[in-house]
């Protein structure tokens, strides 16, 4: 499988020893679930010693250097089709800096991939895994979650998830015209071999994660939400809700970190994105943030 050198290490002499052979940046991993923020990527040798003894047992990785891409497979243990690839941001703050998160934004179609990227996926990381875990006797039927970096050697895994991942999964299904359901069942029911490919609407979408104060620390909860219908009737947008709760007065107060998604669409990646940036300016949420950089780069290469 395509991917980092990587090291378990339980004790303290095992971090020092994976952490001296990758050098910075240091990559440390919780061997564990941790809610998507189990991964310290740092610079600060100290920063990374005191996540690994936090977390107890950890996976110590090589720095894998180049942008990442998700792709989604639905496999129903036979056949395997790919979703669109989507783009994530995962730190909290504009240029990528700040905490990691667990996604604070997302656009697809991702512009820039290169070309034939999912087939090359498909042949190299997909099926080989598809392949490996039928013949450990755990035949794969679900959403398998491949998160790629486009290394200058090719794409490598940075990790897998059984899931839809989430902000991506926002984008890519508003771009999907092949009805859901019907491919969720067929998914469950081992026709995804009936179905052949998938369609995909033309344009792009982008979404935008507005989140509570303090997030991805304990993030403040109860505040009011406001501006929801306005942003819900900008053309081209909604608002989905993801850390929302009603409010005692019929209202919507925040209610986890991630508050709400707001999703841009249209007929190229900067419309879905001027879209979606419109929509989060009539949001108010008190002490609230979103990164003001979802997709910009992706924009300005349409551009060059
Ligand atoms: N987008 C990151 C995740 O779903 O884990």
């Amino acid at each position: 499988m395509p991917t980092a050198k990587a090291r378990a290490c339980r004790t303290a002499s095992q971090v020092t020893e994976a952490l001296d052979t990758f050098g910075p940046p240091y990559v440390v991993k919780n061997d564990g679930l941790a809610a998507g923020k189990g991964v310290v990527v740092t610079e600060d040798r100290a920063v990374a010693e005191r996540h690994a003894r936090e977390c107890g047992r950890v996976v110590v990785e090589e720095f894998l250097d180049g942008p990442e891409v998700s792709l989604f497979v639905l496999s129903d243990g036979k056949h395997a089709l790919p979703l669109l690839p989507a783009q994530d941001f995962k730190r909290a703050h504009d240029g990528d800096l700040g905490p990691n998160t667990g996604g604070m934004g997302s656009y697809a179609p991702v512009p820039w991939a290169p070309a034939g990227l999912s087939d090359e996926v498909m042949g190299s990381v997909v099926r080989p895994t598809l392949v490996e875990m039928n013949r450990r006797g755990a035949r794969y039927q679900g959403l398998l979650y491949v998160g790629l970096s486009l290394t200058s050697q090719g794409p490598r895994v940075v990790e897998f998830n059984a899931r839809f991942g989430d902000p991506e999964t926002q984008v890519i299904l508003d771009r999907l015209s092949t009805p859901v359901g019907a491919v969720l069942q067929a998914t469950d029911t081992a026709g995804l071999g009936a179905i052949g490919s998938l369609n995909w609407k033309t344009g792009a979408a982008v979404t935008v994660v507005v989140a509570a104060e303090n997030y991805p620390g304990d993030p403040v909860r109860g505040d009011l939400v406001h501006g929801l219908g306005t942003a819900n009737a900008l053309e081209g947008a909604y608002v989905l809700h993801a850390g929302t709760a009603w409010a005692p007065d019929g209202g919507v107060k925040a209610n986890g970190g991630r508050v709400l998604n707001v999703v841009g669409t249209g007929a190229d990646l900067r419309q879905a994105r001027d879209r979606a940036y419109e929509a989060v300016s009539y949001i108010e949420l008190r002490g609230s943030f979103h990164r003001t950089d979802i997709a910009e780069r992706a924009v300005a290469q349409m551009q060059d």
